[in-house]
């Protein structure tokens, strides 16, 4: 019997107007263009600005342009899934804002957080939805709004995050391509390096926790990169092992964009070239879900049929994986 696979059909993205460049940065904190860009390869970061604006919004855009390029409509989608760190509220999920948003009436929607790693876990899961022949159109939504979360004083995390979002659409298909392997990985021990102290049900919103600036990022930078740089460059490399394949192979590399030097070492390490990876870090920074489906989004055009993608990322958590995605079209574009 043919094996149904979940093959990518559209993608859509979304990206605030506002830059916050590392020049106005400067005059906000101690830091320097200098060091932001060789610690980091960013320049610029968009901002969401606007009373009421949330991750709702960013993702209810992309999903609306992902419908419009295939040429569906929002009531064919079956389940949305939206993956952030940034809901619109602690509840309900923010897929069940976006799903009314765009008009999904005929979905289920959650949310699934597994901080930067969250697109490939949402693709992962939204695979096997597809693969069981139950569920025909899936969208997973990768978005954050980093700004609402960010102490904008403390140089050492203001400089990485931004906001926006991307959102896929996953069909089943009979053909050699869509999504071929994943590896998800966790360790929730990381935990201590990189999280968000209060407004949890540990320690829930006080006083004393805002006057704490305890709803911010709290990250210690050097051991996450630690982590980061070995766990994203050898479930990269175990993915490749896996489906033998060679760094000719491989079209691109998408990686999560943390962090240039992060990057840089998983190309290494997979031995695949600069032009081998989807890179935009340098005008978005850290979009946490979103860095994954906006690479997609972006090079969507440069895609073609039969591509051999490897995605992979790592994140609070800890978390990290990556998948092998086989492209399954050749833009219309
Ligand atoms: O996406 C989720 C997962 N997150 C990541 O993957 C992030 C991983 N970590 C990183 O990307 C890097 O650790 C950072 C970009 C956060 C920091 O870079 P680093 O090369 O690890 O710097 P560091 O923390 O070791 O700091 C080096 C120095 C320190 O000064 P001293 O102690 O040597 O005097 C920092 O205080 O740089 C200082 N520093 C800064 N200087 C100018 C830290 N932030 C800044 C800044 N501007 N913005």
């Amino acid at each position: 019997m043919t094996k149904t696979r979940a093959a990518i059909t559209a993608v859509g993205g979304y990206v605030p107007e506002y830059k916050l460049t590392n020049k106005v940065l400067e005059d906000m904190v101690d830091t320097s263009d200098e060091w932001i860009t060789s610690r980091t390869g960013i320049k610029e970061r968009r901002i969401l600005k606007g009373e009421g604006q949330g991750t709702s919004d960013m993702g209810a855009a992309a999903v609306e342009e992902l419908l419009k390029k295939r040429g569906i409509t929002a009531d064919e989608i079956d389940l949305l899934i939206c993956c952030t760190v940034t809901p619109d509220l602690v509840f309900p999920a923010t897929a069940n804002i976006i799903s009314d948003k765009v008009g999904a009436k005929n979905a289920f929607s959650f949310d699934l957080m597994a901080a930067c790693s969250g697109f490939l876990y949402g693709l992962t899961t939204a695979s096997k939805y597809v693969e069981s022949g139950q569920y025909k159109k899936v969208v997973v939504v990768g978005a954050d709004k980093m700004s609402s979360i960010i102490d904008y004083t403390d140089r050492t995390t203001c400089i990485i995050f931004g906001d926006g979002g991307g959102a896929a659409l996953l069909e089943p298909t009979q053909e050699e391509c869509g999504i071929m392997d994943s590896i998800m990985k966790s360790d929730g021990s990381g935990r201590v390096h990189l999280h968000q102290k209060a407004g949890g049900s540990v320690k829930p919103a006080s006083h004393e926790t805002v006057d704490a600036k305890e709803h911010f990022v709290y990250q210690e930078g050097q051991a996450v990169f630690k982590f980061a740089v070995n766990n994203m460059a050898e479930v990269s490399a175990e993915i490749m092992e896996r489906n033998k394949l060679k760094s000719g192979d491989i079209r691109y590399l998408v990686p999560h964009q943390a962090n240039k030097r992060i990057i840089d070492a998983t190309a290494n390490r997979m031995g695949v070239g600069k032009e081998q990876v989807m890179l935009n870090i340098e005008r978005y920074g850290n979009t946490t879900n979103g860095t994954i489906p906006l690479c997609l989004w972006e090079w969507e055009n440069k895609l073609k049929k039969g591509d051999n993608l490897i995605l992979s990322a790592f994140g609070g958590g800890f978390t990290w994986g990556s998948i092998y995605l086989k492209w399954a079209y050749n833009s219309a574009n």
